[in-house]
C-alpha cells in the first residue's frame, strides 16, 4: 500500500467507525499525521469517488453516503450486526474466496469473518464443478463460522444458509425463490445461487465451517457462461433490474446473524419448517437415480441431518444423502 492510499483508507476507516457522529478536522489530522488542509483535500477526493461528506464548520466531518462499490469499509458502514462481518476481507480478484477462507480460518480468523471478492478466477462449486464468478456481476462470498455444535449438525447450517438467502431474495419485488435440495436457490426453476460448505473438525468438535455462497446478480443472459445458460439465471435476468451487491450482502449478513442466533437458542425445527416452505417440488413426485436404481417417489421434506426424505421403490420411508435427483416437469 502506498502512502496516499493508506492515508485515504485510514481516513475512511476513522469516519466509518464514527458512524453518524462528526469527527473534527483536528482529530483526523492528529490521528493520521497529516495537516488539516490535507484532510480537507482528501475529503474533496473522496467526494469525487462518490462518497457524500457533510462538513460542519467548527464541528467536523461525517460520511452520509458510501459509494456502492464493495470494500471492507463500505460493507461495514451502517451494518447493524453484533458479531457477523466485524472482520471483512475484501479482494478485487481472487482464485476462490474458499481458499482464502481456509487460510484465514487456520490463521485464527474469528467467528463471523467474511471473505468477499469482486471476481473469482477459480471459483469452485459442489462436486468439484467450476463456479463462474465474473467481475462485479455477483456476490462471491465465504463466511467463517466457529459454532459450538456437534460436527454431525453441520449440514443444518447449510440448510439455514439456503433459507436465509431465500428469505432475503423473497423481499424483492417479483422474485419468488425456491430451494432445490440440498441447497440451490432457484428463481423460475433456474439456478441463481449455490452454497458450498466445507468443514474442519475433530471427532466431536468443529474447528470451523466455511460457507461459500455464490449469487448471480447483475449478469445478462449473454454474460452467463455457455455451459450454464440453459439452467442458470440472475436477479437481473429475472427482473430486468440491476441490484446493489453491497446492499444484498448487508441484508444477508443481518438476516444470517438473526437466524443463526435463533438456531443456537431454539434448535433446527424452525429452520426446517422455513426450508420446507421454500422447498422446490415439496410434496410432489421426483425421479430418484442412485448407483443401481431409478424410480419415482414423493419428496416429503428434509431430515434433521439434511437428508432428503422420500420413499423407496417399495413405498417405505427412506432418507437419501447423495442420490442424483431429476426434477422433471409434471
Ligand atoms: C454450488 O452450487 O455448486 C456451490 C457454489 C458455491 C460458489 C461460491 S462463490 C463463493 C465461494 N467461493 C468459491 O470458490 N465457491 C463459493
Amino acid at each position: 500500500m502506498d502512502k496516499m492510499e493508506s492515508t485515504r483508507d485510514r481516513l475512511i476507516q476513522l469516519l466509518a467507525e464514527n458512524g453518524d457522529a462528526y469527527i473534527s478536522g483536528q482529530a483526523l489530522s492528529e490521528a493520521i499525521g497529516i495537516s488539516r488542509n490535507a484532510v480537507w483535500k482528501q475529503m474533496k477526493e473522496l467526494e469525487k469517488d462518490g462518497y457524500q461528506i457533510e462538513a460542519k464548520p467548527r464541528i467536523g466531518y461525517r460520511i452520509t453516503k458510501f459509494p456502492d462499490k464493495i470494500s471492507s469499509n463500505t460493507l461495514k458502514w451502517g451494518l447493524e450486526t453484533e458479531w457477523i462481518g466485524k472482520t471483512i476481507i475484501h479482494h478485487p480478484s481472487v482464485d476462490s474466496t474458499q481458499a482464502i477462507g481456509h487460510q484465514s480460518a487456520r490463521d485464527g480468523a474469528p467467528h463471523g469473518t467474511i471473505i468477499v471478492a469482486d471476481e473469482q478466477t477459480g471459483g469452485r462449486g459442489r462436486m468439484n464443478r467450476d463456479w463462474h464468478s465474473a467481475k462485479g456481476k455477483g456476490m462471491w462470498l465465504s463466511l467463517i463460522l466457529r459454532p459450538k455444535i456437534p460436527p454431525t449438525h453441520a449440514a443444518q447450517l447449510t440448510l439455514l444458509t439456503a433459507t436465509v438467502l431465500a428469505e432475503v431474495l423473497d423481499q424483492y419485488d417479483s422474485i419468488n425463490p425456491s430451494i432445490k435440495w440440498p441447497n440451490d436457490i432457484l428463481i423460475n426453476e433456474k439456478k441463481t445461487a449455490g452454497i458450498l460448505t466445507e468443514m474442519q473438525a475433530e471427532q466431536d468438535q468443529i474447528q470451523y465451517i466455511l460457507i461459500g455462497i455464490g449469487l448471480n446478480v447483475n449478469q445478462t443472459k449473454d454474460d452467463l457462461h455457455q455451459d450454464i445458460q440453459s439452467k442458470a439465471t440472475s436477479l437481473r435476468i429475472e427482473t430486468d433490474n440491476e441490484f446493489s451487491i453491497k446492499n444484498i450482502i448487508q441484508e444477508l449478513l443481518v438476516a444470517f446473524e438473526k437466524s443463526f442466533d435463533n438456531y443456537i437458542e431454539q434448535g433446527f425445527l424452525p429452520i426446517k419448517k422455513k426450508w420446507e416452505s421454500y422447498g422446490f417440488k415439496m410434496g410432489k413426485d421426483i425421479v430418484i437415480k442412485t448407483f443401481k436404481d431409478i424410480w419415482r417417489a414423493p419428496f416429503l421434506g428434509i431430515s434433521d441431518d439434511g437428508a432428503l426424505c422420500t420413499e423407496s421403490k417399495q413405498g417405505k420411508s427412506i432418507s437419501l444423502y447423495s442420490a442424483e435427483i431429476e426434477w422433471f416437469d409434471e
